[in-house]
């Protein structure tokens, strides 16, 4: 592995992509301080050019060569969290490309608590760009064989390290406004990080502005039509489809009441954190069956935020391209 790693800084270095994994989800990288390079990423993934991206670092000693005016509050939450899966908005600093920002006065900047990643990074020893390595809108990648599957022969090299811990992408933290606000939910929670700050921090809306892309409506999407069922009304939803003579593909965590020939009943793990880890795994499994439209049971309850975040992006996408 250490010569992969040293081949893959050496493809940064010239400008070229890389995709490697991390503990949310696989990254598609490229040096963060060339443009050029930066420019490829959104080639490759067809998403619009002011879509600002997340600057993978080293360590959080490494905050102060991108970020300026600094708050004692990041340097709080990279001390309890890095590495790991939390993204920090801060100011940047003037010499940050607008290939990164959107043209934004923030940056985005996370350490992943990823061995290759941390290799990969303490060997390039700078930041590297990476949004998740999907096409635009699409399921993002939880192996390296969702990558290949996605992007094949726009990456040069990718690294693989086995399927993602945590499985949906890092809770996105502003702390460059007034009053610190959670722009995207993550496995860490509002309260994980209340706990660190001394207060609960503001959750962004549904009507979040867009240039954070995870939070349009369609994201993460299934081209199958994905609609979500409070537990109560699934069965009733299933005989309809039935009747209607439609094939569904069912995602809930809990056993199919009773047999159904057009029904592809998957179980889900029951814990927020086992179901966030196959999500998209499952998404893309329940996907390539070509079903009618995939039912998934609607979690409810704070530890479900995350997931439900993505399950009606998920919805709101689907059935489309
Ligand atoms: O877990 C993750 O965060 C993964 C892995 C690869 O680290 N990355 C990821 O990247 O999800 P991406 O590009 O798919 O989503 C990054 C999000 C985008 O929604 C982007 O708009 C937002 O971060 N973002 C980046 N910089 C920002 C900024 N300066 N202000 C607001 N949002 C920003
Ligand atoms: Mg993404």
């Amino acid at each position: 592995m250490a010569e992969q790693i040293e081949r893959a800084a050496g493809l940064l270095r010239e400008g070229e992509l890389v995709a490697f994994p991390t503990e949310t989800v696989y990254g598609l990288g490229a040096d963060a301080r060339n443009p050029a390079a930066v420019a490829k990423i959104f080639a490759a993934k067809g998403r619009p050019a002011d879509h600002p991206l997340i600057v993978h670092l080293p360590a959080a000693g490494h905050l102060d060569r991108w970020a300026r005016d600094i708050p004692e509050s990041a340097h709080a939450l990279a001390k309890a969290f890095w590495p790991g899966p939390l993204t920090l908005i801060l100011k940047r600093q003037p010499d940050v490309t607008d290939a990164i920002t959107g043209g934004q006065d923030t940056v985005g900047l996370r350490v992943p608590n990823h061995p290759l990643a941390l290799e990969l990074l303490h060997s390039f020893d700078s930041g590297i760009a990476a949004p998740s390595a999907n096409r635009f809108g699409r399921i993002s990648p939880t192996t390296a064989a969702h990558v290949r599957d996605d992007l094949g022969d726009a990456v040069s090299l990718i690294l693989d390290g086995g399927p993602c811990t945590v499985g949906i992408e890092s809770t996105i933290v502003d702390l460059s406004r007034p009053r610190t606000t959670i722009l995207r939910p993550g496995m860490l929670s509002a309260i994980d990080i209340g706990r660190v700050l001394g207060r609960v921090p503001d959750v962004a809306g549904d009507l979040q502005s867009p240039r954070v892309s995870g939070s349009l409506a369609a994201h993460y999407a299934p081209r199958t039509p994905l609609v979500l069922m409070p537990d109560d009304s699934l069965s009733i939803e299933l005989r309809n489809a039935i009747v209607a003579q439609e094939r569904v593909a069912v995602l809930a965590t809990f056993p199919a009441p009773f047999e159904m020939p057009q029904v592809f009943w998957h179980i889900a793990p029951a814990d927020p954190a086992g179901f966030a880890h196959d999500l998209y795994a499952n998404l893309r499994r329940l996907d390539a069956l070509g079903c009618d439209r995939i039912v998934v049971q609607k979690p409810t309850g704070q530890a479900w935020l995350a997931v439900l975040d993505r399950l009606k992006r998920a919805a709101a996408g689907s059935g489309s391209r």
